[in-house]
């Protein structure tokens, strides 16, 4: 039965817009219970034809939704809704791993690994990087070699193609509107914070004092201690950045949030939250660095637009990239700078940003720029996502539900993203279990690397699942019950 079509409304006027209108209308559908499990979609050649847009924006739609998990669509068969809604419960992150997750049987015994197999690397940071359709990439690389031949620098913001696809893309999986001359790309995130830290020593013409989160990003943070920045710790609760911490440590020129999936502890920062961060960073004369590094993941509950959607004040920077979207070894991220009001307090940082990035030059080489392009263009780089996320999404599952059975053990970090924190009521530290683990062929990051100050996390281990096989990931828990030593 195909029902509601004809409320799907498209109101946005560009193409990606158009797409996105889709997206959220079906979403909302669904949401709403206008929508039902098994409900079938129109055909994207029929809705395409009733809402009066190219049939690829409707291709593109349900590509985006079927990566999101609300609808699955087959070659050849009709899209239908999956699943009944999930609505984000608050701190739900931070429950027992096994309240959301459907019961499902136990998993086959695992099987074992080669004994004189290599270790497996689940430390986070690597996703399934070889998961891209080997036909796209190399016509990626491709289009990237038939460019022509110039006599001519690069541009040091970046191509203005590519950056015009990252706007497309921002729009449809992070929920904000841009334009191309407000991005510029950086060669990683940890350049992108060196630039910004650099640029604000130049302006300010002393260190500036860069509040982050602890537990947080340490290689972020040594980028912005290596750039002659400050760095000062605020702690981090279930809801994200504690902001009464943040405003009882005295002035601050930069605020470092990871607020869609905290890095490593996953919460993330309700809306009422995120403004008030918002109204005292404009206040304060505050900038605010959004480092978005995986929220195009997120497996429970509807998507969190990001932080710069509700920048109305100007004031968020925000960094993005292909680190975790596609492979980190491409070292190619971006930075959205706000679009600042004259007079506003941030609006001399945002220029010193951009001088720095003219200062510095290049970083991304222009082949990997042009064959990024080209992958985002071609839709290439959607499929991948919508693919990856279905991926991320069965891992993800198998961790709650395998170590939601385990009494005293408890996973965490799952509502979104490629890792998952996993906490234990016993005595033994992140650095033991990390140790028995690495004995039995599984490299883990203990919980306790990521705190700025002593004490801030308790003991865990962070396990990446990106990359991580079915029967790696099941071998890996395995030994992380045994190392804990509680009782499967
Ligand atoms: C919190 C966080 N931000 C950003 C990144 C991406 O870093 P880069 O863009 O330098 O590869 C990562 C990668 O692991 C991360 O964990």
């Amino acid at each position: 039965m195909v029902r509601c079509v004809d409320q799907i409304e498209v109101i946005a006027v560009d193409q990606s817009g158009k797409t996105a209108g889709v997206v959220s209308r079906v979403r909302n559908m669904v949401q709403d219970g206008t929508l039902r499990e098994g409900d079938a979609l129109p055909s994207t050649r029929a809705l395409a034809a009733e809402l009066g847009v190219a049939r690829g924006t409707v291709v593109a739609a349900y590509e985006q939704l079927d990566g999101e998990g609300w609808i699955r669509t087959r070659h050849g068969a009709v899209a239908r809704v999956t699943a009944p809604v999930v609505r984000a419960v608050p701190g739900a992150e931070h429950g027992r791993a096994a309240a959301d997750v459907p019961a499902a049987a136990h998993p086959p015994p695992t099987p074992a690994a080669p004994a004189d197999a290599p270790p497996v690397d689940c430390r986070p940071g690597i996703p399934a990087v070889t998961a891209i359709s080997p036909r796209d990439w190399r016509a990626a690389w491709r289009a990237a070699a038939a460019a022509p031949l110039r006599n001519a620098t690069s541009d040091p913001l970046g191509l203005p193609d590519l950056r015009a696809q990252v706007v497309a893309q921002l729009g449809l999986s992070r929920g904000f509107e841009t334009s191309t001359d407000r991005v510029l790309l950086t060669a990683g995130t940890s350049e992108a914070l060196s630039l910004v830290t650099e640029a604000l020593r130049v302006h300010l013409g002393r260190s500036p004092v860069v509040a982050v989160e602890d537990p947080g990003y340490r290689t972020g943070q040594r980028a912005v201690v290596s750039a002659g920045g400050t760095v000062v710790g605020v702690p981090v609760g279930e809801d994200g950045l504690d902001l009464d911490a943040l405003e009882a440590i005295g002035p601050v020129d930069v605020v470092l949030v990871a607020p869609t999936h905290q890095y490593p502890l996953g919460s993330v920062m309700p809306v009422a939250r995120r403004r008030r961060l918002l109204a005292w960073a404009a206040a304060t004369g505050t900038l605010v660095v959004e480092d978005d590094y995986d929220s195009e993941f997120r497996h429970r509950g509807a998507p969190v637009p990001a932080l710069a959607a509700l920048d109305v004040e100007g004031v968020v920077l925000h960094v993005g990239g292909f680190s975790k979207t596609l492979d980190p070894r491409l070292r190619c991220s971006y930075v959205v700078l706000p679009g600042v009001a004259s007079g506003s307090l941030v609006a001399p940082v945002v220029a010193a940003v951009v001088s720095a990035r003219r200062a510095r030059g290049p970083v991304v080489a222009e082949p990997v720029q042009l064959a990024l392009a080209h992958l985002l263009r071609t839709g290439a780089m959607r499929r991948h996502l919508g693919r990856v996320r279905r991926d991320y999404a069965h891992r993800r599952a198998r961790i709650a539900t395998r170590l939601g059975d385990v009494a005293g053990l408890e996973a965490r970090a799952l509502t979104g993203g490629l890792h998952a924190v996993v906490v234990w009521s016993g005595p033994a530290t992140g650095a033991e279990v990390a140790r028995t683990m690495a004995d039995a062929g599984f490299l883990v990051s203990t919980l306790e690397e990521y705190g700025l100050t002593q004490g801030s996390t308790r003991a865990g281990v962070v396990l990446g699942y990106g990359a991580l096989t079915l029967p790696e990931l099941d071998r890996a828990l395995d030994a992380l019950i045994t190392a804990v030593r509680v009782d499967a």
